[in-house]
């Protein structure tokens, strides 16, 4: 399939223009989304959606099971499923809803997904070197095993046999290993020991501190808000909040009714 158009609809193109006119001028919104619509076959899931993310910010997008959370990361990454088929999303003043996943990918969207991907049969060195086997490439192994020793020390290791949090850091490395402009991490604690929790959360930091942009998609919300600078809340696949991440802290009708802490 042919990468998704804009949509005829003029609405959303006009907003589409704004939020690209806005990225063009203030350099305000690195990455937008304006009425952003995707459905799995029939059904409508990323119900006008729309958002900017300043460069270097980390935005956590929280919402309970089933909120739309995947299905937004996924339409951000241009994945075919759920398929775009209105709005506009821009990054860096490219127009990612004109690319394919494939096109996205190259040009700077790192998804790191809930199930992580890592390749069966591979070590953990060659997992990193196939995502450096085209460019633009990111930070070089070395570069790596200094920020992931645990990587380091398990190089040689065919890397489905590692831990999960092991596996989790792989998957956040192989996106690092790409020259990357928007990181998408798709629940990186989940079903991780506290301990290890706490590690791929300073790994996270790191990556916050180097200035990469970044959508953070977690359960564990008051782990992604103790980390993010800005926080949307969904609901049944639309915007409920939208708002700093101090401010659903502080609310705790907010935190009750969508995300059950
Ligand atoms: N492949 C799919 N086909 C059809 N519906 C799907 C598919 N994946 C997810 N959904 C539906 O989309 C909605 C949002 O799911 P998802 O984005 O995975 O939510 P979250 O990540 O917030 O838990 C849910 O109602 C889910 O059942
Ligand atoms: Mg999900």
């Amino acid at each position: 399939m042919t990468a998704t158009t804009a949509s005829p609809d003029p609405t959303a193109a006009a907003a589409g223009s704004a939020a690209a006119e806005s990225a063009a001028g203030t350099g305000a919104a690195y990455f937008s989304c304006a009425g952003m619509q995707s459905y799995y076959g029939e059904s409508y899931i990323v119900q006008d959606i729309s958002f900017d993310v300043k460069e270097g910010e980390v935005l956590a997008l929280l919402g309970r099971n089933g909120a739309g959370k995947t299905s937004t990361l996924r339409t951000i990454a241009r994945m075919d499923d759920p398929q775009l088929v209105s709005g506009q999303i821009w990054l860096d003043s490219k127009p990612l809803h004109a690319m394919a996943d494939w096109q996205a990918a190259q040009f700077g969207v790192g998804l790191v997904p809930e199930d992580r991907r890592i390749i069966q049969g591979l070590t953990v060195e060659e997992n990193l070197k196939l995502a450096q086997i085209e460019e633009p490439i990111g930070w070089t192994l070395d570069r790596i095993y200094g920020h992931f020793p645990r990587l380091a020390e398990r190089r040689k290791q065919e890397a489905v046999t590692m831990s999960g949090g092991e596996q989790q850091m792989l998957a956040v490395a192989r996106a690092l290993a790409r020259d990357i402009k928007l990181l998408l991490l798709d629940e990186p604690y989940e079903g991780l020991a506290p301990v290890i929790v706490q590690e791929i959360e300073k790994i996270v930091a790191e990556i916050k501190d180097l200035g990469i942009t970044t959508i953070i998609v977690e359960q564990n919300a008051v782990a992604a808000l103790e980390l993010a600078d800005r926080a949307i809340i969904l609901d049944t696949g639309q915007i409920v909040f939208s708002g700093s991440a101090q401010e659903v802290l502080d609310n705790t009708e907010l935190r009750h009714d969508y995300l059950a802490i």
